[in-house]
C-alpha cells in the first residue's frame, strides 16, 4: 500500500504536474547564445571519439547524468528502478530525488534503494540543505548516504520554491555553515545543487568556502519549479505569487561561468534545460564535466526502459557527432575547445 504522507502526496503532485503540465522556464538556457566552430577536417575518425571517464572513482560511457527526481512513492520506486535499469546498462550517473521522505518514514526507503539494478553507475544521494535548519545534521546526511550507497551527497537548495509553496521551508539564515559542518564531517563528497535557477558568483564563493567539491548548477532555462508550484495552487493569490516569477534566475550558460569565476577550482555539473547533445558538449567546452537533465528522463522513464535508453543513446550520439565536427577527440579536448559567442 503506498503511503500519502504530506511529502509523498506533494511527490505525486510534482510528478503528475511535470509531466501533463507545461513548466518551462520563461528564459532560456543562453546556451543557443554560443556556436561551436565547425571543422570540415576534424583530423578524426567519428567511432574514435571517446566520451568516456572517470569521476569520483566510477567510470562513465558518456557525461551524462539522471538529475535529482524521485522517490517515496510506489510511482516513483517504478520510476526510479527504469532510471537506475538505464543507467547502468549505458554506464552513465543518476541521483535520486530528496530523500527526507524516507528519512522520516524508514519504510520508504526501499523507493530510492536502486543499488541492486545498478551495481556500478555513479550514484548521487539527495537532501535539501535547508533542512540543516530543521534539525537535520551529519546523522541524517550519512544515514541518506548510506540508505542507498551512494558515491556522493546532493544537498539542494530551492529557496525560492520553499518561498512559493504553502508549507515551504523558508528559514534560510545561517545556513553556510551548517553545510560547513557537513562537508568536513562527510566521508563522501558533497555536492551543492539547485534545482533550476542557478547560482550567482558569491553564492558559489559561500559554498566553495563551505567546502562542497563541486555545483550543479541546475540553471534557469527548463524545469520552472515556480510554474510547478504554480500548477500546485490552492488558491488564486498562491498562483499569482508563483506565476511572478516564471523569468526568475540565471541562465544555465551564466551559471557554470559563475562557478568558473568564483572558484576554478570546483567540479562543475551542468544542469537546468539541456535538451539535446550538443547543449551538454557547449556546456562541458564552457568548463562543466558532467550535464543532467530531469524533466526529459522523467518522461522517457514513465514511458518505459526502452525510451530511457533510447533516450540516453540518442543524447550519447548527438555529443560524439558533435565533438567529431568539433574537432575534439576526447572529453578533455571538448573542454579546451573554444566557442563562438553569436
Ligand atoms: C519531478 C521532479 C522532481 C524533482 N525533485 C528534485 C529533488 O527532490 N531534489 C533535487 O535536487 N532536484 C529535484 N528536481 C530538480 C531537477 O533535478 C533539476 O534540477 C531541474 O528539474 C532542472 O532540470 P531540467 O530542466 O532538466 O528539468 C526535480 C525535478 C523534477 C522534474
Amino acid at each position: 500500500m503506498e503511503e500519502v504522507t504530506p511529502i509523498s502526496g506533494r511527490k505525486s503532485d510534482h510528478i503528475r504536474i511535470n509531466l501533463e503540465e507545461d513548466v518551462r522556464s520563461g528564459l532560456t538556457t543562453g546556451l543557443e547564445g554560443y556556436r561551436f566552430i565547425h571543422r570540415a577536417l576534424p583530423e578524426l575518425n567519428l567511432e574514435d571519439v571517446n566520451l568516456s571517464q572517470i569521476l569520483f572513482g566510477r567510470e562513465l560511457q558518456a557525461p551524462l547524468l539522471i538529475s535529482s527526481i524521485t522517490g517515496g512513492t510506489e510511482q516513483a520506486a517504478r520510476l526510479n528502478r527504469t532510471l537506475a535499469e538505464a543507467a547502468q546498462q549505458t554506464r552513465i550517473a543518476m541521483g535520486v530525488g530528496s530523500q527526507r521522505t524516507a528519512i522520516e518514514t524508514p519504510e520508504l526507503a526501499g523507493t530510492f534503494q536502486v543499488r541492486p539494478y545498478a551495481p556500478d553507475i555513479l550514484l548521487l544521494a539527495n537532501l535539501g540543505a535547508v533542512q540543516l535548519n530543521y534539525g537535520y545534521g551529519v546523522d541524517q546526511c550519512r544515514r541518506a548516504v548510506e540508505m542507498i550507497e551512494a558515491d556522493a551527497l546532493i544537498l539542494h537548495f530551492n529557496a525560492l520554491q520553499e518561498a512559493v509553496q504553502p508549507e515551504g521551508n523558508t528559514r534560510f539564515g545561517g545556513l553556510a555553515s551548517k553545510v560547513a559542518a557537513v562537508c568536513k564531517a562527510l566521508s563522501v563528497p558533497v555536492i551543492a545543487k539547485e534545482v533550476g535557477w542557478g547560482f550567482s558568483e558569491p553564492d558559489v564563493r559561500l559554498l566553495a568556502e563551505a567546502g562542497v567539491v563541486a555545483i550543479d548548477v541546475a540553471g534557469a532555462g527548463g524545469t520552472s519549479w515556480s510554474q510547478v508550484e504554480m500548477h500546485r495552487a490552492q488558491n488564486e493569490s498562491q498562483a499569482r505569487l508563483a506565476a511572478a516569477f516564471v523569468d526568475w534566475g540565471i541562465p544555465t550558460a551564466q551559471a557554470i561561468l559563475n562557478v568558473k569565476r568564483a572558484a576554478p577550482e570546483l567540479f562543475i555539473i551542468a544542469s537546468g534545460g539541456l535538451r539535446t547533445g550538443v547543449d551538454i558538449a557547449k556546456c562541458i567546452a564552457l568548463g562543466a564535466r558532467l550535464g543532467g537533465m530531469a524533466g526529459p528522463f522523467l518522461k522517457a522513464a514513465a514511458q518505459s526502459l526502452e525510451a530511457t535508453v533510447q533516450t540516453v543513446e540518442e543524447l550519447r550520439r548527438e555529443i560524439q557527432v558533435c565533438m567529431f565536427a568539433a574537432g575534439a577527440g576526447d572529453l578533455e579536448q571538448l573542454r579546451r575547445t573554444e566557442l563562438k559567442k553569436v
